[in-house]
């Protein structure tokens, strides 16, 4: 059976967490982030995650991650790292946890956002600008296979967002109740 978790999926900025959040406070449901659970798990943080093992390791335990939260977490929300849909295991994971909502933004407003940022390894060094461009072209198609509903969240409040979401899940609910 399906889950019934509301995921949010997005690059980098595009604010799963913030959101996810809020969303966890409006149902009143719990909230799972997968860099916080794997930040946990690990007692490390991602960048030194990745310093250390590297990325190929940080993406089985984004991997394992979501193998235990089909286990754990129903009627949740989760927010997921931004490059976790590129993998097609993990978007068929994704599928089985719940609905996706992927929030697509535009390299320039990750950029504005994350400019002064130190905490994702990703976009550390020379040209972030090009280095973000280039991830989002790269994703773009991956992202979009992996979702439910698309969500333009460039400029869009937060609140405005939470609205699109819970009317994609009332519209849902009225679909799927039995009268
Ligand atoms: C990554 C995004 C980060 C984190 C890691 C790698 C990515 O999560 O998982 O730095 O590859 O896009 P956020 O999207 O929550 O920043």
């Amino acid at each position: 059976m399906k889950g019934d978790n509301i995921i949010l999926t997005g690059f980098m900025g595009c604010g799963k967490t913030s959101i996810g959040n809020r969303l966890s406070r409006f149902y009143q449901r719990a909230m799972t982030d997968t860099d916080r659970w794997i930040e946990e798990k690990q007692q490390m943080s991602v960048s030194d995650i990745f310093q250390k093992f590297g990325e190929q390791k940080f993406r089985q335990m984004e991997t394992d991650c979501l193998k235990e939260l089909l286990n754990t977490c129903t009627n949740g929300i989760i927010s997921v790292g931004g490059g976790l849909p590129v993998r097609e295991e993990n978007r068929s994971l994704l599928k089985q946890l719940g609905r996706v909502y992927y929030l697509k933004i535009s390299p320039h407003t990750v950029y504005e956002r994350l400019k002064e940022d130190t905490t994702r390894p990703l976009l550390q060094g020379e040209n972030p600008h090009g280095k973000i461009e280039k991830l989002i072209e790269e994703r773009k198609s991956f992202y979009e296979a992996g979702a439910d509903e698309i969500i333009e969240a460039d400029q869009k409040s937060f609140d405005e967002i939470i609205a699109e979401i819970d009317y994609y899940e009332r519209k849902r609910k009225n679909e799927t109740a039995c009268y």
